[in-house]
C-alpha cells in the first residue's frame, strides 16, 4: 500500500511531460498492472542474437503472436568485454531496445543476471574474471561482487529511467538465474537482490526463477517465485509445491521452453508444436502467466555460443531453438498454430497483423576462397614472437586472451619407442611434430591422450589449441582455456616405464578478431608463394608432406558479388573447424561434424557489389568453397563415428554379479531414491530396467544421481555413458542425457527393442555408492518410467 501511495505521489508531482507512470505488482492470485489483473504473455528474445536493424521487426513478430511483453537477459560479457570498459551502443543499446518495445506497445521483463546461462559464453560472465584464478563465481567472492555491482550500476544507468514507475515499459526484474541448479546460497542471492533494489528503487517488482524441484533452496521471502519448465511438462505438477507454500501467489512459468538448443555433434532438437500450444493454452485457461523461451532464438554470432555441462557440449552458432519465429525472423507452422490459440485469449480483439519479412531471401552461387595465410608459416605477425616463453604452461586467461587459439611448442628428447602424451586441454587440440600432423584430442569426446611416434632429440612438438565457448551451466562455468594441466609423455624403454614433462615452452597467441585476420593477409596473400614454415623451423614441411595446399590450418579469404541485398545462408560443409567473418561482422563458429552446416548471413550486413568472406579454419578445408542457399542446413551430421553407445564390446558382463539393489520404482512424476542395503564400490554404474509402468516397451530416464559414503551426491563432472543397449538417437535421447543436469531431457530406448534395457555409466574412477536418485520424464504420468530394476556397481 505504502508503495502504491508513493508511486501515485511521484506520478502527480512529475506532471504530464513524461510518459504515463504505472505500477506492476503481485496481487492475490494474479499480477496487477496499474491495479488491474494482468496475465503476462511474454516472448523471450535476445538483443545480441538479433542484428540491430531487425529488432523492431522481431518485436512486431512477437506482438502478432498475441504477446504483451518481451523478456530479455542482459549479457554482461557483451557490454564489458574489457574490465572497466562499457559499451551500450549499437547492438548493445539495451535502452533503445526497451524503447522500441514500448513504442510497439510491449512491456519488458529484464533479467540482468549477473549470470544468465542462455547457452551463452560463460553464462554471460566476462572471461576476464578468471584472471583471478581462485575466484568464486556466483558467490560472495569480494572481487566478483565488486565487479557485479559496478556492472549492475551501469545497466541501471541505462534502464532505471525505463521502469514502469518512471513511465517506461519495464514491469519486472529478475534476481540471478535458476540459482537452485548451481547451489544453495541465500546470502549471495540476497546480496544480488539488495543490489538491484538499490539501483531500481523500492517500487520495482523483483522475482526469482527456478525449477519446481529446487526453488525452495534459495527462495527469498520477499521475492516472487516463478517456475521454469518445458513443452510437454505436467503443468499442475509444476506449480503444486508453490501452491502449497504460497496459495495466493500469482503463477508464472518464466521459461516455457518452446524447443531446445543444439550442440555440435548431435542432431537438431525439435519439440512438437502441439505440446507447446496445448501447454500454453492450459496455462492461459488457468490464468497462469508465462514467458515463451525462446519465441525467437536468433543467432549466437561470433564466439558467443556457450557450452553445456556436465561433460563438455559446446553449442552451435544457430540458436533457432525450434522456436515459433525461426532463426532468421520468419514464421513457421508452429507460429501459426500458436497464433491461432492465442487469438482466443486476445479479449475478443483482432490480432495485430504479421509484419512482412525484414529482408528478402537471396542465394549466392558457389565461390572459392583463393587467398590463404597459413597459421604456421610465420607470416602472421601475431605468431612472429611468442607471447610467452618459459617452463610453465599458461592458459589463455593467463596471457590475457579471451578467445581464439594458442600454439604451444617445445622440443622433445630422443624417444626411440612410441610414447603416450597425456594432457587436459580445453578444447580442441591438434598435435604436430616438425609441422607434420600426428592427431588430435577433442574435449567433447573426453579425449586426453595421444600416441606419438618415435622422435629424435630436438624434434619440435607443436600443439595447436582452439577454444570453443566457455561452459554456461552448472559448477563447470569456471572454464579456463588452453592447456590446463602438465603435458606428460610416457614410454616403456628397455622395459622401464619412463616419463618426461617438457619444461621449456613457447606460446603463441592467435586471438580471434577480424583485425588480426585481416593482418594475416597483409603478409601473405599469394597462394603461389611457397609455404616456408619459417616459425616452425622446418622449411616447406607442409609443401613436401604430400598434403594439398588447401587442407591446412589458416586464414582463407574470398569474395562474392550480389546485385540485390537480402538474407542468405552460406554453406561451409566442405570446411574443417573455425570462425567466419563477413564484411568484418563475426558470423559464428563452423565445424564440419554438424549438425549446423550453414551460417545465417543477415542482409543488413551485406552490400550491393563485392562482399568479403574470411574463414579461420584451424583444421583446414576439404575444398575452399562456399555457396549461398535459400534455406538453412541445421541437421546434417558428418561424424567420424556414431554418437550411440551401443558398442557391444563396452557392455559389461553382469551375469555372475549380485545387484547392489533391486526392486520396483513407484509410478508417477518426481524424484525417487533407492538406498543400497550395503555400500558398493566400483567404477561402472549399471541400471537395468526389465519392465515399465503402464503399457508400451519404451524406457525413459531423465536424471540419475549417485550418493557417496557420506550420503552426498557424487560429482557427475567425470561421468560418461559407457553403454546403452538402445537409444533414440533421432530424438537426441542418448544415454548421457541422464546426467546433463537438465530435468527436461532424457535417455529413451527405441520402440520394439526388447527388455531388459541396460544403461552403463562410467563414473570416471572407482567410487563408493550408497544410493541412487532417479527422475523419470517430467510429462504427465511420467511416460516410459521404469518399474522393475536392478542396479549394479562394477
Ligand atoms: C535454463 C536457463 C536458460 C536456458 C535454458 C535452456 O532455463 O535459465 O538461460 O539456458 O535453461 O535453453
Ligand atoms: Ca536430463
Amino acid at each position: 500500500m505504502r508503495r502504491l501511495i508513493l508511486t501515485l505521489a511521484l506520478a502527480l508531482t512529475a506532471g504530464f511531460a513524461m510518459a504515463q507512470k504505472g505500477t506492476f505488482e503481485a496481487g492475490k492470485g494474479t499480477f496487477l498492472l496499474n491495479g488491474k489483473p494482468f496475465i503476462v504473455k511474454a516472448a523471450e528474445i535476445h538483443y545480441p542474437r538479433i542484428p540491430r536493424p531487425y529488432w523492431e521487426h522481431r518485436i512486431k513478430m512477437c506482438k502478432a503472436l498475441g504477446m504483451n511483453t518481451v523478456c530479455i537477459y542482459i549479457f554482461w560479457n557483451i557490454h564489458e568485454q574489457q574490465e572497466g570498459v562499457f559499451n551500450f551502443e549499437d547492438n548493445q543499446d539495451i535502452a533503445e531496445f526497451c524503447r522500441v518495445a514500448q513504442k510497439n506497445g510491449m512491456y519488458v521483463i529484464v533479467r540482468p543476471g549477473p549470470y544468465v546461462c542462455a547457452e551463452w559464453e560463460m553464462g554471460g560472465l566476462p572471461w576476464w574474471l578468471l584472471k583471478k584464478k581462485d575466484i568464486r563465481l556466483r558467490e560472495q567472492d569480494p572481487y566478483f561482487m565488486e565487479r557485479v555491482k559496478i556492472f549492475e550500476e551501469k545497466v541501471g544507468e541505462q534502464l532505471r529511467p525505463l521502469t514502469i514507475a518512471n513511465g517506461g515499459p519495464i514491469i519486472m526484474i529478475q534476481v540471478e538465474n535458476e540459482y537452485g541448479s548451481y547451489g544453495t546460497d541465500k546470502p549471495y542471492v540476497s546480496e544480488i537482490r539488495d543490489c538491484l533494489r538499490g539501483i531500481y528503487g523500492e517500487s520495482v517488482t523483483l522475482f526469482q526463477c527456478d525449477w519446481a524441484s529446487n526453488f525452495e533452496q534459495n527462495g527469498l521471502d520477499d521475492l516472487i517465485w516463478t517456475m521454469n519448465f518445458g513443452t510437454g511438462a505436467n503443468i499442475d505438477q509444476q506449480f503444486r509445491r508453490l501452491g502449497q507454500l504460497r496459495p495466493d501467489s500469482p503463477k508464472m512459468c518464466s521459461e516455457f521452453w518452446s524447443g531446445w538448443f543444439d550442440k555440435w555433434g548431435a542432431r537438431h532438437e525439435t519439440r512438437p508444436a502441439k505440446d507447446m500450444v496445448d501447454g500454453m493454452d492450459e496455462m492461459l485457461s488457468k490464468g497462469i502467466s508465462f514467458s515463451l523461451y525462446m519465441t525467437h532464438g536468433g543467432t549466437s554470432f561470433g564466439h558467443w555460443a556457450g557450452a553445456n555441462s556436465p561433460g563438455f557440449a559446446p553449442d552451435v552458432t544457430s540458436y533457432d531453438y525450434d522456436a515459433p519465429i525461426n532463426e532468421y525472423g520468419q514464421t513457421t507452422p508452429k507460429y501459426f498454430e500458436l497464433r491461432k490459440m492465442m487469438e482466443r485469449y486476445n479479449d475478443g480483439k483482432k490480432m495485430p497483423a504479421i509484419p512482412k519479412p525484414a529482408a528478402p531471401i537471396i542465394t549466392v552461387p558457389k565461390f572459392e576462397l583463393t587467398e590463404f595465410s597459413s597459421i604456421f608459416n610465420g607470416n602472421d605477425p601475431n605468431l612472429d614472437t611468442p607471447i610467452c616463453k618459459g617452463s610453465q604452461l599458461l592458459t589463455f586467461e593467463e596471457v590475457n586472451m579471451g578467445w581464439g587459439s594458442m600454439l604451444y611448442t617445445t622440443t622433445l628428447p630422443e624417444i626411440n619407442e612410441q610414447s603416450l602424451l597425456t594432457a587436459d586441454i580445453h578444447d580442441y587440440a591438434q598435435f604436430f611434430i616438425n609441422g607434420k600432423y600426428i592427431g588430435k584430442t577433442d574435449r567433447v569426446k573426453n579425449e586426453k591422450s595421444i600416441t606419438l611416434p618415435p622422435v629424435k632429440k630436438g624434434d619440435e612438438l607443436q600443439i595447436l589449441v582452439e577454444a570453443m565457448g566457455r561452459i554456461n551451466f552448472g559448477r563447470a562455468i569456471k572454464d579456463f582455456k588452453g592447456i590446463v594441466s602438465d603435458v606428460v609423455i610416457s614410454a616403456t624403454i628397455n622395459n622401464i616405464e619412463t616419463t618426461w614433462t617438457p619444461q621449456a615452452w613457447n606460446m603463441f597467441a592467435l586471438p580471434d578478431s577480424y583485425e588480426k585476420a585481416v593482418d594475416a593477409f597483409l603478409h601473405n596473400n599469394d597462394l603461389s608463394k611457397p609455404d616456408t614454415g619459417l616459425r616452425l623451423g622446418k622449411p616447406s614441411q607442409f609443401a613436401t608432406d604430400g598434403k594439398d595446399l588447401t587442407t591446412r590450418p589458416g586464414y582463407y579469404r574470398g569474395y562474392f558479388n550480389i546485385n540485390k541485398v537480402g538474407d542468405t545462408f552460406l554453406n561451409f560443409e566442405r570446411w574443417g573447424k573455425g570462425q567466419v567473418w563477413v564484411n568484418g561482422h563475426a558470423m559464428g563458429r563452423i565445424w564440419s561434424i554438424g549438425p549446423q552446416q550453414t551460417l545465417y548471413i543477415p542482409g543488413c550486413w551485406l552490400k550491393k557489389g563485392r562482399n568479403e568472406v574470411i574463414v579461420l579454419d584451424v583444421v583446414g578445408p576439404q575444398e575452399a568453397v562456399v555457396w549461398g542457399q535459400a534455406e538453412p542446413e541445421l541437421n546434417k551430421l558428418q561424424l567420424e563415428r556414431t554418437n550411440k553407445h551401443n558398442n557391444i564390446g563396452d557392455k559389461p558382463d553382469l551375469n555372475s554379479d549380485t545387484p547392489a539393489a533391486s526392486g520396483q520404482f513407484k509410478a508417477g512424476n518426481g524424484w525417487q531414491t533407492v538406498k543400497f542395503p550395503a555400500p558398493k564400490r566400483g567404477r561402472l554404474l549399471c541400471i537395468e530396467a526389465s519392465s515399465i509402468q503402464g503399457s508400451g516397451d519404451v524406457v525413459a530416464i531423465a536424471e540419475i544421481y549417485a550418493q557417496g559414503s557420506n550420503g552426498q551426491r557424487l560429482s557427475r563432472e567425470p561421468w560418461t555413458c559407457k553403454y546403452a543397449d538402445s537409444e533414440d538417437e533421432g530424438g537426441n535421447h542418448l544415454g548421457d542425457k541422464v546426467f546433463d543436469l537438465q530435468e527436461s531431457t532424457y535417455w529413451q530406448t527405441v520402440r520394439g527393442a526388447g527388455f531388459p534395457h541396460l544403461l552403463v555409466i562410467d563414473l570416471g574412477s572407482e567410487q563408493t555408492i550408497t544410493a541412487i536418485e532417479y527422475l523419470p520424464r517430467a510429462e504427465q504420468g511420467a511416460p516410459g518410467s521404469v518399474k522393475d530394476y536392478k542396479i549394479y556397481v562394477k
